[in-house]
Protein backbone atom coordinates (compact mmCIF):
# COMPACT_ATOMS: atom_id res chain seq x y z
CA UNK A 1 0.00 0.00 0.00
CA UNK A 2 3.14 2.40 0.96
CA UNK A 3 4.14 2.23 -2.60
CA UNK A 4 0.72 3.19 -3.71
CA UNK A 5 0.12 6.09 -2.17
CA UNK A 6 4.45 7.25 -2.51
CA UNK A 7 4.28 6.59 -6.38
CA UNK A 8 0.77 8.57 -6.54
CA UNK A 9 2.42 11.23 -4.46
CA UNK A 10 5.56 11.84 -6.64
CA UNK A 11 3.74 11.24 -10.16
CA UNK A 12 1.59 14.63 -9.10
CA UNK A 13 5.06 16.60 -7.51
CA UNK A 14 6.37 18.21 -10.65
CA UNK A 15 2.74 19.19 -11.88
CA UNK A 16 1.94 23.04 -11.59
CA UNK A 17 5.17 23.92 -9.23
CA UNK A 18 6.15 27.67 -9.36
CA UNK A 19 9.23 28.10 -11.26
CA UNK A 20 10.52 30.89 -8.85
CA UNK A 21 9.59 28.50 -5.13
CA UNK A 22 9.12 25.80 -3.86
CA UNK A 23 5.25 25.85 -4.55
CA UNK A 24 2.43 25.25 -6.34
CA UNK A 25 -0.34 27.05 -8.29
CA UNK A 26 -2.65 24.71 -9.83
CA UNK A 27 -5.23 27.49 -10.88
CA UNK A 28 -8.58 25.77 -11.68
CA UNK A 29 -9.16 24.84 -15.29
CA UNK A 30 -5.68 25.74 -16.40
CA UNK A 31 -2.99 23.53 -17.67
CA UNK A 32 -1.77 22.77 -14.35
CA UNK A 33 -5.27 21.27 -12.47
CA UNK A 34 -6.09 20.15 -16.23
CA UNK A 35 -2.98 17.79 -16.21
CA UNK A 36 -3.74 16.81 -12.32
CA UNK A 37 -7.62 16.30 -13.55
CA UNK A 38 -6.00 13.96 -16.55
CA UNK A 39 -3.83 11.84 -13.89
CA UNK A 40 -7.05 11.51 -11.72
CA UNK A 41 -9.06 10.77 -14.71
CA UNK A 42 -6.06 7.76 -15.11
CA UNK A 43 -6.07 6.63 -11.77
CA UNK A 44 -9.81 6.02 -11.56
CA UNK A 45 -9.23 4.32 -14.67
CA UNK A 46 -6.85 2.05 -14.00
CA UNK A 47 -9.03 0.81 -10.64
CA UNK A 48 -11.66 0.07 -12.55
CA UNK A 49 -13.68 3.35 -11.13
CA UNK A 50 -16.27 4.39 -13.82
CA UNK A 51 -15.50 8.13 -14.22
CA UNK A 52 -17.77 11.27 -14.39
CA UNK A 53 -17.30 14.62 -15.44
CA UNK A 54 -20.16 16.72 -14.38
CA UNK A 55 -21.31 20.05 -16.00
CA UNK A 56 -19.33 21.95 -13.07
CA UNK A 57 -15.96 20.48 -12.96
CA UNK A 58 -16.16 18.15 -10.91
CA UNK A 59 -14.93 14.76 -11.31
CA UNK A 60 -16.02 11.73 -9.66
CA UNK A 61 -14.54 8.17 -10.04
CA UNK A 62 -16.93 5.13 -8.77
CA UNK A 63 -16.93 1.63 -7.18
CA UNK A 64 -20.38 0.56 -8.12
CA UNK A 65 -21.47 -2.49 -6.15
CA UNK A 66 -23.36 -5.10 -8.57
CA UNK A 67 -25.53 -7.24 -6.08
CA UNK A 68 -27.30 -6.42 -3.06
CA UNK A 69 -28.98 -3.27 -1.10
CA UNK A 70 -27.45 -0.03 -1.58
CA UNK A 71 -29.72 1.35 1.14
CA UNK A 72 -28.31 4.89 2.66
CA UNK A 73 -26.04 5.76 -1.30
CA UNK A 74 -22.87 6.13 -2.28
CA UNK A 75 -19.89 6.84 0.81
CA UNK A 76 -18.22 9.45 -0.68
CA UNK A 77 -14.77 10.59 -0.49
CA UNK A 78 -12.33 13.05 -2.40
CA UNK A 79 -11.31 16.24 -2.04
CA UNK A 80 -9.86 19.19 -4.36
CA UNK A 81 -6.58 19.27 -6.74
CA UNK A 82 -6.21 23.24 -7.68
CA UNK A 83 -4.49 25.31 -5.11
CA UNK A 84 -3.78 28.57 -4.27
CA UNK A 85 -1.74 30.96 -5.36
CA UNK A 86 2.12 30.17 -4.20
CA UNK A 87 0.07 27.63 -1.84
CA UNK A 88 1.73 23.67 -0.98
CA UNK A 89 1.53 20.39 -2.82
CA UNK A 90 -1.39 18.88 0.11
CA UNK A 91 -4.23 21.56 0.48
CA UNK A 92 -6.68 19.04 -1.62
CA UNK A 93 -4.52 16.93 -3.11
CA UNK A 94 -3.48 14.53 -0.25
CA UNK A 95 -7.02 14.07 0.25
CA UNK A 96 -7.56 12.95 -3.30
CA UNK A 97 -4.72 10.29 -3.24
CA UNK A 98 -5.38 9.41 -0.14
CA UNK A 99 -8.76 8.07 -1.55
CA UNK A 100 -7.55 6.26 -4.14
CA UNK A 101 -4.97 4.86 -2.16
CA UNK A 102 -8.34 3.62 0.48
CA UNK A 103 -9.39 2.04 -2.67
CA UNK A 104 -6.13 0.14 -2.99
CA UNK A 105 -6.14 -0.86 0.41
CA UNK A 106 -9.57 -2.38 0.70
CA UNK A 107 -8.97 -4.13 -2.58
CA UNK A 108 -5.93 -5.73 -0.67
CA UNK A 109 -7.53 -6.74 1.69
CA UNK A 110 -10.39 -8.27 -0.21
CA UNK A 111 -13.55 -5.97 0.67
CA UNK A 112 -16.81 -6.21 -1.15
CA UNK A 113 -18.67 -2.97 -0.32
CA UNK A 114 -22.15 -3.13 0.38
CA UNK A 115 -22.59 0.60 -0.66
CA UNK A 116 -20.87 2.33 -3.80
CA UNK A 117 -17.99 4.20 -2.50
CA UNK A 118 -17.14 7.17 -4.74
CA UNK A 119 -13.67 9.34 -5.39
CA UNK A 120 -14.31 12.99 -6.09
CA UNK A 121 -12.15 15.90 -7.11
CA UNK A 122 -14.33 19.00 -6.31
CA UNK A 123 -13.25 22.02 -8.60
CA UNK A 124 -12.37 25.10 -7.78
CA UNK A 125 -12.42 24.51 -4.01
CA UNK A 126 -10.30 27.57 -3.20
CA UNK A 127 -11.57 30.33 -5.65
CA UNK A 128 -8.51 31.51 -6.50
CA UNK A 129 -9.46 32.06 -9.78
CA UNK A 130 -13.28 33.19 -9.64
CA UNK A 131 -13.54 34.38 -5.96
CA UNK A 132 -15.75 32.21 -4.47
CA UNK A 133 -14.10 29.70 -2.40
CA UNK A 134 -15.83 25.50 -3.28
CA UNK A 135 -17.45 26.80 -6.56
CA UNK A 136 -17.95 23.16 -7.62
CA UNK A 137 -19.49 21.86 -4.99
CA UNK A 138 -21.62 24.77 -4.13
CA UNK A 139 -23.16 24.66 -7.62
CA UNK A 140 -23.27 20.77 -7.66
CA UNK A 141 -25.32 20.53 -3.85
CA UNK A 142 -27.16 23.82 -5.32
CA UNK A 143 -25.69 26.56 -2.76
CA UNK A 144 -24.67 28.74 -5.32
CA UNK A 145 -26.85 28.49 -8.37
CA UNK A 146 -25.90 29.34 -12.33
CA UNK A 147 -26.90 32.43 -12.22
CA UNK A 148 -24.51 33.64 -9.62
CA UNK A 149 -21.69 31.48 -10.97
CA UNK A 150 -22.27 33.08 -14.23
CA UNK A 151 -21.57 36.28 -13.10
CA UNK A 152 -18.28 35.59 -11.69
CA UNK A 153 -15.29 36.20 -14.08
CA UNK A 154 -11.51 35.88 -13.35
CA UNK A 155 -8.67 38.75 -13.20
CA UNK A 156 -8.57 38.42 -16.54
CA UNK A 157 -12.12 39.15 -17.15
CA UNK A 158 -12.99 35.30 -17.99
CA UNK A 159 -16.11 33.76 -17.32
CA UNK A 160 -16.32 30.62 -15.77
CA UNK A 161 -18.15 28.60 -18.38
CA UNK A 162 -15.38 29.89 -21.57
CA UNK A 163 -12.60 28.95 -18.14
CA UNK A 164 -14.22 25.68 -18.81
CA UNK A 165 -14.56 25.17 -22.18
CA UNK A 166 -10.95 26.03 -22.94
CA UNK A 167 -10.36 23.78 -20.72
CA UNK A 168 -12.16 20.61 -22.38
CA UNK A 169 -14.53 20.60 -20.35
CA UNK A 170 -18.83 20.84 -21.17
CA UNK A 171 -19.95 23.16 -18.58
CA UNK A 172 -23.20 22.87 -17.78
CA UNK A 173 -23.71 24.41 -14.35
CA UNK A 174 -26.63 23.42 -11.96
CA UNK A 175 -27.12 20.60 -9.27
CA UNK A 176 -25.47 17.55 -10.34
CA UNK A 177 -27.35 14.40 -10.43
CA UNK A 178 -24.65 12.09 -9.13
CA UNK A 179 -24.61 13.78 -5.63
CA UNK A 180 -28.16 12.75 -5.28
CA UNK A 181 -26.57 9.18 -5.36
CA UNK A 182 -24.39 9.96 -2.48
CA UNK A 183 -25.48 8.87 1.76
CA UNK A 184 -22.22 10.46 3.03
CA UNK A 185 -19.18 12.33 2.89
CA UNK A 186 -15.61 11.68 4.45
CA UNK A 187 -12.61 14.20 3.52
CA UNK A 188 -9.03 13.73 4.21
CA UNK A 189 -7.34 16.92 4.21
CA UNK A 190 -3.77 18.52 5.48
CA UNK A 191 -4.49 19.73 8.76
CA UNK A 192 -4.06 23.93 8.36
CA UNK A 193 -3.17 24.56 12.14
CA UNK A 194 -1.27 23.04 14.99
CA UNK A 195 -3.37 21.18 17.19
CA UNK A 196 -2.66 17.30 15.96
CA UNK A 197 1.35 18.50 16.53
CA UNK A 198 0.38 19.78 19.98
CA UNK A 199 -1.57 16.76 20.70
CA UNK A 200 0.97 14.83 19.10
CA UNK A 201 -1.64 12.70 17.03
CA UNK A 202 -0.87 11.87 13.20
CA UNK A 203 -4.60 11.90 12.66
CA UNK A 204 -7.72 14.18 14.19
CA UNK A 205 -11.19 14.31 13.41
CA UNK A 206 -12.65 17.75 12.82
CA UNK A 207 -15.66 19.08 14.82
CA UNK A 208 -16.40 21.74 12.86
CA UNK A 209 -15.66 24.86 10.62
CA UNK A 210 -15.74 28.51 12.17
CA UNK A 211 -18.44 30.73 10.05
CA UNK A 212 -16.06 33.04 7.52
CA UNK A 213 -16.57 35.55 5.21
CA UNK A 214 -14.84 37.32 2.13
CA UNK A 215 -15.88 40.93 1.54
CA UNK A 216 -14.89 42.88 -1.38
CA UNK A 217 -13.71 47.02 0.37
CA UNK A 218 -14.15 49.50 -3.18
CA UNK A 219 -11.97 52.76 -1.51
CA UNK A 220 -12.19 55.44 -4.29
CA UNK A 221 -10.19 58.94 -4.51
CA UNK A 222 -8.99 61.70 -6.13
CA UNK A 223 -5.80 60.62 -9.03
CA UNK A 224 -3.23 63.86 -8.36
CA UNK A 225 0.49 64.43 -8.91
CA UNK A 226 2.74 63.35 -5.99
CA UNK A 227 4.74 65.62 -6.57
CA UNK A 228 2.90 69.19 -6.93
CA UNK A 229 -0.52 67.79 -4.54
CA UNK A 230 -0.15 69.21 -0.91
CA UNK A 231 -0.27 66.79 1.64
CA UNK A 232 -3.38 68.37 2.88
CA UNK A 233 -5.01 68.46 -0.60
CA UNK A 234 -5.33 64.80 -1.30
CA UNK A 235 -8.00 62.24 -1.20
CA UNK A 236 -5.64 59.23 -1.57
CA UNK A 237 -8.08 55.84 -0.88
CA UNK A 238 -4.44 54.23 -0.22
CA UNK A 239 -4.34 55.71 3.38
CA UNK A 240 -8.13 54.75 3.84
CA UNK A 241 -6.86 51.28 3.07
CA UNK A 242 -3.95 50.88 5.31
CA UNK A 243 -5.87 52.15 8.09
CA UNK A 244 -8.42 49.94 7.33
CA UNK A 245 -5.71 46.59 6.99
CA UNK A 246 -4.74 47.83 10.50
CA UNK A 247 -7.77 48.10 11.87
CA UNK A 248 -8.97 45.04 10.25
CA UNK A 249 -5.65 43.03 12.48
CA UNK A 250 -6.32 45.51 15.84
CA UNK A 251 -10.66 44.22 15.74
CA UNK A 252 -9.58 40.72 15.07
CA UNK A 253 -6.57 40.68 18.06
CA UNK A 254 -9.28 41.93 20.29
CA UNK A 255 -11.40 39.71 19.71
CA UNK A 256 -10.01 36.66 19.44
CA UNK A 257 -10.74 36.43 16.03
CA UNK A 258 -9.35 36.31 12.17
CA UNK A 259 -9.24 39.20 9.83
CA UNK A 260 -6.86 39.13 6.75
CA UNK A 261 -6.58 41.46 3.94
CA UNK A 262 -4.56 39.14 1.85
CA UNK A 263 -5.08 40.82 -1.72
CA UNK A 264 -5.06 44.12 -3.32
CA UNK A 265 -5.57 45.73 -6.37
CA UNK A 266 -4.50 49.72 -6.88
CA UNK A 267 -5.37 51.80 -9.84
CA UNK A 268 -3.83 53.07 -11.99
CA UNK A 269 -0.73 51.53 -9.80
CA UNK A 270 1.64 54.13 -10.83
CA UNK A 271 4.66 54.97 -8.25
CA UNK A 272 4.26 58.99 -9.16
CA UNK A 273 0.29 58.89 -8.47
CA UNK A 274 -2.36 59.24 -5.83
CA UNK A 275 -4.01 56.32 -6.54
CA UNK A 276 -7.60 56.62 -7.97
CA UNK A 277 -8.78 53.44 -6.40
CA UNK A 278 -7.85 50.79 -4.37
CA UNK A 279 -10.07 47.47 -4.10
CA UNK A 280 -9.13 45.46 -1.70
CA UNK A 281 -10.48 42.17 0.39
CA UNK A 282 -11.35 40.95 3.26
CA UNK A 283 -11.08 37.44 4.61
CA UNK A 284 -12.79 36.94 8.37
CA UNK A 285 -13.45 33.76 10.50
CA UNK A 286 -15.14 33.92 13.71
CA UNK A 287 -16.13 30.98 16.11
CA UNK A 288 -19.97 32.17 16.06
CA UNK A 289 -22.03 34.00 13.20
CA UNK A 290 -22.69 36.57 15.35
CA UNK A 291 -18.56 37.48 16.35
CA UNK A 292 -18.32 37.49 12.35
CA UNK A 293 -20.92 40.18 11.98
CA UNK A 294 -19.22 41.69 14.70
CA UNK A 295 -16.06 42.18 13.67
CA UNK A 296 -17.26 42.49 10.01
CA UNK A 297 -19.20 45.90 11.34
CA UNK A 298 -16.45 47.00 13.57
CA UNK A 299 -14.30 46.51 10.62
CA UNK A 300 -16.42 48.67 8.23
CA UNK A 301 -17.23 51.16 10.74
CA UNK A 302 -13.42 52.31 11.38
CA UNK A 303 -13.06 51.83 7.34
CA UNK A 304 -16.02 54.02 6.83
CA UNK A 305 -14.94 56.67 9.68
CA UNK A 306 -11.66 57.00 8.16
CA UNK A 307 -13.11 57.43 4.78
CA UNK A 308 -14.79 60.01 6.01
CA UNK A 309 -11.66 62.22 7.86
CA UNK A 310 -9.28 61.45 4.23
CA UNK A 311 -12.15 62.46 2.03
CA UNK A 312 -12.96 58.86 0.10
CA UNK A 313 -15.33 56.87 -0.84
CA UNK A 314 -15.31 53.33 0.54
CA UNK A 315 -18.08 50.73 -0.85
CA UNK A 316 -18.07 46.99 1.06
CA UNK A 317 -19.73 43.94 -1.00
CA UNK A 318 -20.05 40.71 0.90
CA UNK A 319 -18.90 38.61 -1.67
CA UNK A 320 -19.40 35.32 0.18
CA UNK A 321 -20.49 34.39 3.38
CA UNK A 322 -20.36 30.98 4.79
CA UNK A 323 -22.42 29.77 8.14
CA UNK A 324 -20.87 27.71 10.76
CA UNK A 325 -20.72 24.29 10.03
CA UNK A 326 -20.77 21.42 12.56
CA UNK A 327 -19.73 17.90 11.06
CA UNK A 328 -22.16 14.85 11.90
CA UNK A 329 -21.25 14.43 16.10
CA UNK A 330 -22.31 10.47 15.68
CA UNK A 331 -20.26 10.15 12.40
CA UNK A 332 -17.25 12.66 14.04
CA UNK A 333 -17.62 10.32 16.58
CA UNK A 334 -17.23 7.20 14.80
CA UNK A 335 -14.30 8.10 13.05
CA UNK A 336 -12.36 9.34 16.15
CA UNK A 337 -11.79 6.45 18.16
CA UNK A 338 -9.24 7.83 20.72
CA UNK A 339 -7.95 10.50 18.15
CA UNK A 340 -8.67 14.31 18.99
CA UNK A 341 -11.37 15.95 17.51
CA UNK A 342 -10.66 19.86 16.70
CA UNK A 343 -12.50 22.16 14.54
CA UNK A 344 -11.12 24.45 11.96
CA UNK A 345 -11.11 27.57 10.73
CA UNK A 346 -10.65 26.39 7.07
CA UNK A 347 -12.96 26.11 4.70
CA UNK A 348 -13.46 22.63 2.74
CA UNK A 349 -15.85 21.34 0.28
CA UNK A 350 -17.07 19.20 3.11
CA UNK A 351 -18.41 22.47 4.78
CA UNK A 352 -21.06 22.70 1.57
CA UNK A 353 -21.89 19.35 1.60
CA UNK A 354 -22.51 19.20 5.57
CA UNK A 355 -24.65 22.50 4.85
CA UNK A 356 -26.51 20.77 1.84
CA UNK A 357 -27.42 18.28 4.61
CA UNK A 358 -24.61 15.13 3.68
CA UNK A 359 -23.70 13.40 6.72
CA UNK A 360 -19.98 14.57 6.55
CA UNK A 361 -17.01 13.91 8.19
CA UNK A 362 -13.24 14.84 7.88
CA UNK A 363 -9.96 13.59 8.70
CA UNK A 364 -7.06 15.71 9.25
CA UNK A 365 -3.38 14.70 8.49
CA UNK A 366 -1.09 16.24 10.91
CA UNK A 367 1.08 18.90 9.29
CA UNK A 368 4.82 19.43 11.63
CA UNK A 369 4.83 23.03 10.02
CA UNK A 370 1.26 24.49 11.04
CA UNK A 371 1.85 26.25 8.35
CA UNK A 372 -0.83 26.39 4.98
CA UNK A 373 -1.65 27.87 2.04
CA UNK A 374 2.23 28.73 1.34
CA UNK A 375 5.02 26.15 0.20
CA UNK A 376 6.31 25.54 3.56
CA UNK A 377 2.59 23.21 4.33
CA UNK A 378 3.69 19.39 4.76
CA UNK A 379 2.95 16.26 6.11
CA UNK A 380 5.66 13.05 7.31
CA UNK A 381 5.28 10.03 4.84
CA UNK A 382 3.91 8.16 7.72
CA UNK A 383 1.81 10.52 8.44
CA UNK A 384 -0.04 10.12 5.32
CA UNK A 385 0.76 6.71 5.25
CA UNK A 386 -1.86 6.92 8.79
CA UNK A 387 -4.57 9.00 7.33
CA UNK A 388 -4.82 6.54 4.10
CA UNK A 389 -5.15 3.79 7.00
CA UNK A 390 -7.45 5.29 8.82
CA UNK A 391 -9.87 6.56 5.77
CA UNK A 392 -9.74 2.68 4.64
CA UNK A 393 -11.17 1.66 7.75
CA UNK A 394 -14.11 4.59 7.66
CA UNK A 395 -14.56 3.77 4.21
CA UNK A 396 -14.74 -0.17 4.93
CA UNK A 397 -16.91 0.41 8.06
CA UNK A 398 -19.32 2.82 6.36
CA UNK A 399 -19.66 0.90 2.69
CA UNK A 400 -19.65 -2.45 4.53
C1 LIG B 1 -9.77 27.31 1.89
O1 LIG B 1 -8.75 26.64 2.03
C2 LIG B 1 -10.00 28.40 2.81
O2 LIG B 1 -10.17 28.15 4.01
O3 LIG B 1 -9.96 29.53 2.37
MN1 LIG C 1 -8.35 22.38 0.81
MN1 LIG D 1 -7.01 25.78 0.98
Amino acid sequence: MPDDFDRMWSDLAPVGRSASTTGYFRQPFTSAERECRAWFVEQCEARDLRVEVDGNGNTVGWWEVSTGSTTGGAVLTGSHLDSVLDGGAYDGPLGVVSALAAIDVLRDRGFAPGRPIAVAAFAEEEGSRFGLACLGSRLAAGTTTPEQARSLTDRDGVRVEDAMAAAGLEPALGRSDWLERVGCFVELHVEQGRDLVDREAPVGVASGIWPHGRYRFDFTGEANHAGTTRMEDRHDPMLTYAMSALAANKQARLAGQRATFGRVEVAPNGTNAVPSRVTAWLDARCRTEVDLAALVGAIEKQAQDRAGRDGTGLVVTAESVSPAVEFDPSLAARLAGDRPVVPTAAGHDAGILSAAGIPTAMLFVRNPTGVSHSPAEHAEIADCHAGVDALADALEELAS
